[in-house]
């Protein structure tokens, strides 16, 4: 389609910016409360909320905290909740046998949520990080992070998760082939309409720092984690691990993080139209939060336009810290 525009001064853009009634009657893109994920870190205890410095506003909450703050996000319209354990690093292992036990944290989570606010949907996390003692997504022989073998601790987890209620699994850990054998495996066990959102273009990001201090994988981590996350470099790569991901049965796929890579959002949502989803992660949210604090942004201002940012680049929602305040200020 090749625009016609008539010339000045018979067109004047700036007719469609005069007031709010107009600005809103030609507006592309709006940003709703349906298209929030808010992702929440649990830990251990009872009746604690710890703030993780390097996120301000964001807590750490216990199980009993958790619930209710799913209660809230459900009273917000919020539609899904995604869970992060802060394990215990006693609990961390090489085998990382805490990530498929039936009654880790995060699986105690998510039945805590189930009962306190049915109706909103649970997202879990599929990567062995949070109890690895290397700080890895999968496990680590002689150096190498290993695929295949990971693979069959990452569908024992998924399984665990699903048993507990998860309605979403989402793998973050980008080993090859892992959708196609947890669908298989949710097949199976007669969980048919559990979900599978794939972090399907997950990059090897510097932004992902203060998620690591949230979860405390920071001082186990060793090395980093190039082998089997993406290089920033790359765009065309991104197109086919989501068709990869899409053909091996993901139902919805995932960018991550968001806002340095809103170009790979639009080529993905234009190149398949499955539902696309981008995670702003713990560094973009610590930049806005950081600068706001500082008095050098207006914190609510940029996180009404970064949000809609993903909306206009083509995502159907976004993984957001933000979730609770942006859905505050949707509800009025
Ligand atoms: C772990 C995982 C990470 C994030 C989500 N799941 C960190 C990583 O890959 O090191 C990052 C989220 C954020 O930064 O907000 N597999």
């Amino acid at each position: 389609m090749t625009p016609t525009v008539a010339p000045f001064p018979q067109a004047r853009f700036r007719r469609a910016r005069q007031s709010e009634a107009i600005r809103s009657l030609v507006r592309e893109n709006t940003l709703g409360v349906g298209d929030l994920i808010w992702p929440i870190f649990v830990r251990d205890g009872d009746g604690i909320e710890e703030p993780v410095p390097s996120m301000p506003g964001v807590l750490r909450r216990s199980v009993d905290r958790i619930a209710d703050a799913a209660r809230d996000a459900a009273g917000l319209g919020i539609p899904a909740i995604c869970l992060f354990p802060y394990t215990d690093p006693a609990l961390k292992t090489e085998d990382c046998a805490e990530a498929w036990n039936p009654d880790n944290l995060c699986n105690r989570a998510v039945r805590a949520i189930k009962d306190a606010a049915p109706d909103i949907a649970v997202m879990t996390d599929v990567a062995l990080d949070p109890y690895n003692i290397n700080g890895h997504d999968g496990f680590v022989e002689n150096g190498e992070i290993v695929n295949d073998r990971t693979i069959e601790a990452l569908v024992k987890m998924t399984l665990a998760q699903a048993e507990a209620g998860a309605d979403i699994i989402g793998p973050s850990d980008m080993m090859d082939g892992r959708i196609g054998a947890m669908r298989g495996a949710l097949e199976s066990a007669g969980h048919h309409n559990v979900m599978i959102m794939s972090y399907a273009a997950k990059y090897a990001s510097a932004f992902y720092g203060p998620f690591r201090d949230a979860v405390g994988a920071s001082g186990a981590l060793t090395g980093d984690k190039k082998t089997y996350q993406m290089d920033p470099a790359n765009s065309d790569e991104a197109l086919r691990l989501i068709q990869r991901d899409l053909g091996e049965g993901a139902d919805m796929v995932m960018i991550k993080p968001g806002m340095p890579y809103l170009d790979i959002c639009r080529r993905v949502k234009d190149g398949f139209g499955a539902p696309t989803y981008a995670y702003q992660v713990s560094g973009e949210y610590a930049m806005i939060q950081a600068a706001a604090q500082n008095g050098w942004i207006d914190g609510e201002k940029t996180m009404i336009e970064s949000l809609l940012a993903f909306k206009r680049a083509g995502c159907d929602g976004v993984l957001t810290y933000f979730a609770p305040a942006m859905a505050r200020l949707l509800g009025g």
